[in-house]
């Protein structure tokens, strides 16, 4: 629709527009500035509104506090500047797309929206969100120069998904719990990923963040994965379940990690994967670790593994070292006392140490040095019931 139609419902009562609201249906585009300032006799907007592909003027829609629908932009690569002083909620998708100059992006009073969708905002470094927005269920920001998130503080989202913001190095926020899931990934070389008040979380993903810090996290519904980052230490002090609905625990190829403590940790609903850390030389840091549903899969280069409170694991059990080993003869008990269902393996000196599967080759055993790893293996549940599909592998890799 576009807006020689659009009759705000009082406009024409000069100035009393206090308590104005339009509605449109579908989508308003806006082709010029006078479109955007036309839109000021709207305290409420019932419908969606979009920015027009060849509008090469900065964008500013005054007086409209409320926009029922979507705020659109996409694709322009004229447009600068985006703005709206009375702004308090989007009630659908805030989405940019594809905006190669725009810099300013001015919402003093945003405090609400349903969803941030940003991607490809080349020029975007910096937002003016004076209040700051609370509330989103769902926040997915790629592709942009922002170098904070300042005005962006959610307390309580569904869905986080930010990535490739190559400038980005300070991802923080009061978040109590995430709903559906988190993921971060390829932001600045020296991101750090802080959520001092998140409580609980279904999924959640970190790679290449270089800080961490999840003091408060006492449940993961789903799974939690930590690949490739930069910290040293990881340490959730009050996590105690990972995977009550099913899910993993999973820190892989994380270079310079070298202290791993889940103190609390008791339960991986899951496969528990701790691989390629090269950094990681002992792993003690799971003292009351008691059950695992899935498979128990770690390979390194450590030097002493304990988990003092394991009694259950359903699946698979491997870990396999290059360095000397200590620690293999406690598992060895849980395998005989069949607390360990799976195949067992645990050896140190192993040539290519690799998941579980996977053939290992130990040096000086003068065995053949081929190894297959599946990756797909890392997650196996092996229920006791098929224990005859284990056998199979097993007795290929002549691991019984
Ligand atoms: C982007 O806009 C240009 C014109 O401004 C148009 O030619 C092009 O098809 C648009 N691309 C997409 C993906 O919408
Ligand atoms: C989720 O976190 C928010 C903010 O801390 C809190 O208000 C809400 O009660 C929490 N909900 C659940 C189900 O834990
Ligand atoms: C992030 O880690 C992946 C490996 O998981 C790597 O391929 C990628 O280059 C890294 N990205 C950055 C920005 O460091
Ligand atoms: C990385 O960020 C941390 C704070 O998060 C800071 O203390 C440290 O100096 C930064 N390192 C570099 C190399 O910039
Ligand atoms: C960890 O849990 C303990 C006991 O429930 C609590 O006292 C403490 O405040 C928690 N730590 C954080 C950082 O939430
Ligand atoms: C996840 O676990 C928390 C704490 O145990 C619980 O409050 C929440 O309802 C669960 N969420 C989902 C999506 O299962
Ligand atoms: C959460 O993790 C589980 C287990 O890995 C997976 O099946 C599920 O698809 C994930 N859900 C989301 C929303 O990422
Ligand atoms: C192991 O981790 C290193 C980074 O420390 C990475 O370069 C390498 O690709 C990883 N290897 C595998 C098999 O994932
Ligand atoms: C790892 O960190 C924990 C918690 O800070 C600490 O108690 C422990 O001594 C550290 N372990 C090593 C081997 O440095
Ligand atoms: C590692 O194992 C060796 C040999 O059993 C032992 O002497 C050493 O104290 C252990 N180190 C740790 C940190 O557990
Ligand atoms: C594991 O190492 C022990 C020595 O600690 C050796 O006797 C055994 O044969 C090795 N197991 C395999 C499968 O190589």
């Amino acid at each position: 629709m576009s807006m020689k139609y659009l009759v705000p419902a009082l406009a024409a009562v000069g100035g009393a527009y206090a308590q104005s609201s339009c509605s449109v249906s579908g989508t308003t585009t806006i082709n010029s500035p006078a479109d955007a300032s036309a839109l000021s006799a709207c305290q409420t907007f019932s419908g969606s509104i979009a920015i027009a592909t060849g509008l090469g003027q900065a964008v500013t829609i005054p007086g409209v506090r409320r926009i029922t629908g979507d705020l659109v932009a996409n694709n322009n690569s004229l447009i600068p500047s985006i703005s709206a002083d009375s702004l308090q909620t989007i009630g659908g998708a805030f989405i940019l797309n594809e905006l190669q100059i725009l810099s300013t992006l001015s919402f003093p009073q945003l405090s609400q929206v349903d969803s941030i969708q940003w991607n490809a905002l080349a020029g975007l470094q910096q937002l003016s969100f004076t209040t700051g927005v609370q509330q989103a269920s769902e926040l997915n920001i790629q592709n942009t120069q922002l170098q904070t998130l300042d005005g962006i503080n959610l307390a309580v989202v569904d869905t986080v998904f930010i990535t490739n913001n190559n400038y980005l190095n300070d991802i923080s926020m009061q978040l109590g719990n995430i709903t559906n899931s988190l993921n971060i990934e390829s932001n600045g070389g020296n991101v750090s990923a802080i959520f001092p008040n998140l409580i609980w979380a279904n999924n959640m993903t970190f790679r290449n963040v270089s800080q961490i810090a999840l003091n408060s996290l006492v449940s993961v519904n789903g799974s939690l994965g930590f690949y490739s980052n930069e910290f040293s230490s990881l340490q959730c002090a009050n996590l105690t379940t990972v995977g009550s609905n099913k899910g993993d625990l999973t820190i892989v190829s994380n270079q310079n990690l070298n202290n791993v403590s889940f103190p609390s940790l008791k339960k991986v609903g899951g496969g528990f994967s701790i691989q390629n850390n090269t950094d990681l030389m002992v792993i003690d840091g799971f003292s009351k670790l008691a059950t695992i549903t899935g498979a128990f899969d770690l390979y390194g280069d450590f030097t002493n593994v304990s988990a003092p409170a394991l009694n259950e694991v359903d699946g698979a059990f491997n870990i396999q070292s290059s360095a000397q080993l200590s620690g293999c003869d406690a598992f060895q008990k849980l395998k005989s006392g069949s607390q360990i269902r799976g195949k067992f393996f645990c050896n140190g000196t192993v040539a290519k140490p690799s998941g579980v599967g996977s053939n290992p080759s130990v040096t000086g055993s003068g065995s053949s040095s081929k190894s297959t790893n599946t990756g797909a293996a890392n997650a196996m549940y092996i229920p006791t019931a098929a224990a005859g599909v284990m056998g199979v592998v097993a007795a290929l890799f002549g691991l019984l």
